[in-house]
């Protein structure tokens, strides 16, 4: 039996929600996408929750709602997955890569200040694969620059930063339930702030820009009227079915986090002797979503001279693994390596050396909760350079 990379966990109360909305009858975004929002809220502390289609489509809202528009220029981590650069491109907007550090394989916090320019609006810092960005020197950054922060917290459920959960850092924050996230409605979104102003516009946006809810419209009076449009929206709104999913993944939140944080433990005990792999760092003061646990292939200090050969070993080890049924994962790749953006920006191999040794290096091994400990012995057992 092939050991997967993840595995969403679904038991009977996910098909029984996802069952008693069919029967409701009320498919469309209403009373389950509500109810998802107040838990997800309740867990993570942040005030205001909204809902969408995917992290993708929440980070489109959020740069949207900020007045993001052509000319202007956003700082995001060179090694992301390539929706984070790509919502900067949907308003016509430029996105500047930033290399990354490549102990957290987090925007390196210290090379953002000499790329703000006087185009500057804004920094969309990522926590990947779990582990929150640097946010303090960012946030200072971006006070003395004047400029909004965008989480791109996809990956981030469950992540903490000094205590506070990611999504409640910068000024909106954007989280994922992709089935690789740690709980999952299929595809889907949020959008985390602090403030009431950004909920009332994303709730609008996400919805063409309606002035009500269609829910709210049903429930009350005159409801054969149409409401106002006041904004160019999308139609960005997560289901009804997909929230039901939703809540019955909440309510096991706790115990999916616990356990993904005890499989991660094991792997750091386990693969503590193997100098040839970098396991993911947890510097004090964060707490680790491990949405992903993320490893550096490094039997040698990359440079660019060897960094083809190191990717061709690293290649060699995945597909033996693949071959002995343990799926492994690149951790994600780096947009500026990329078609559309080295040639859109004309970017060279070298610009960002860690972004592009973190996309040739990374390897994901397998991480989910329902994980067996002779499963993850397999796994430890047979990553052997
Ligand atoms: C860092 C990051 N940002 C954005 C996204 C996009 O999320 P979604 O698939 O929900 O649109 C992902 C998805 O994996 C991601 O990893």
């Amino acid at each position: 039996m092939t050991i997967p990379i993840t595995k969403p966990v679904f038991g009977p109360e996910e098909s029984l929600a996802v069952q008693a909305t069919l029967e409701n009858g009320w498919i469309v975004q209403g009373p389950r996408v509500k109810a998802f929002e107040d838990r997800f809220s309740a867990f993570t502390g942040s005030p205001f929750c909204t809902a969408t289609s995917s992290c993708t489509t929440a980070l489109h809202i959020a740069v949207a709602m900020l007045g993001l528009k052509r000319g202007d220029e956003v700082i995001v981590p060179a090694f992301t997955w390539i929706a984070t650069p790509n919502v900067v491109e949907y308003m016509g907007a430029k996105p500047i890569f930033c290399d990354i550090d490549l102990k957290t394989f987090n925007i390196d916090a210290e090379q953002i200040e000499r790329r703000i320019s006087r185009r500057t609006v804004g920094i969309l810092p990522v926590h990947l694969f779990g582990l929150c960005a640097d946010m303090d020197p960012i946030l200072r950054l971006a006070k003395k620059h004047r400029l909004w922060v965008v989480e791109d917290a996809a990956c981030a459920f469950g992540a903490r930063y000094h205590g506070r959960h990611a999504g409640r850092l910068g000024d909106i924050g954007c989280f994922s339930f992709h089935p690789r996230k740690a709980i999952t409605t299929g595809e889907g979104g949020m959008i985390t702030a602090e403030l009431k102003k950004w909920d009332s516009l994303a709730r609008s946006l996400r919805d063409h820009g309606a002035a009500r809810s269609d829910l709210a419209r049903h429930q009350g009076q005159s409801a054969f009227l149409l409401t106002s449009y006041d904004h160019l929206g999308f139609n960005y709104r997560m289901t009804d079915i997909q929230a039901s999913l939703g809540c019955a993944q909440m309510d096991r939140a706790s115990w999916i986090l616990e356990r993904r944080k005890a499989i991660a433990g094991v792997y750091d005990q386990t693969l503590a002797g193997r100098d040839w792999l970098q396991t993911p760092a947890v510097p004090t003061g964060y707490e680790h979503g491990y949405q992903s646990y993320v490893c550096l292939f490094r039997p040698e200090t990359p440079t660019r001279k060897n960094l083809a050969r190191l990717h061709a070993r690293r290649n060699r080890l995945m597909l033996e693994l693949e071959e002995k049924g343990i799926s492994t994962r690149q951790g994600t790749h780096a947009p500026v390596l990329l078609g559309y953006y080295a040639k859109k920006y004309k970017l060279r191999p070298g610009q960002f050396p860690n972004a592009e040794t973190a996309d040739r290096l990374t390897m994901t091994l397998p991480l989910f909760p329902q994980m067996t400990s002779e499963e993850q012995d397999r796994v430890c057992d047979n990553l052997t350079l």
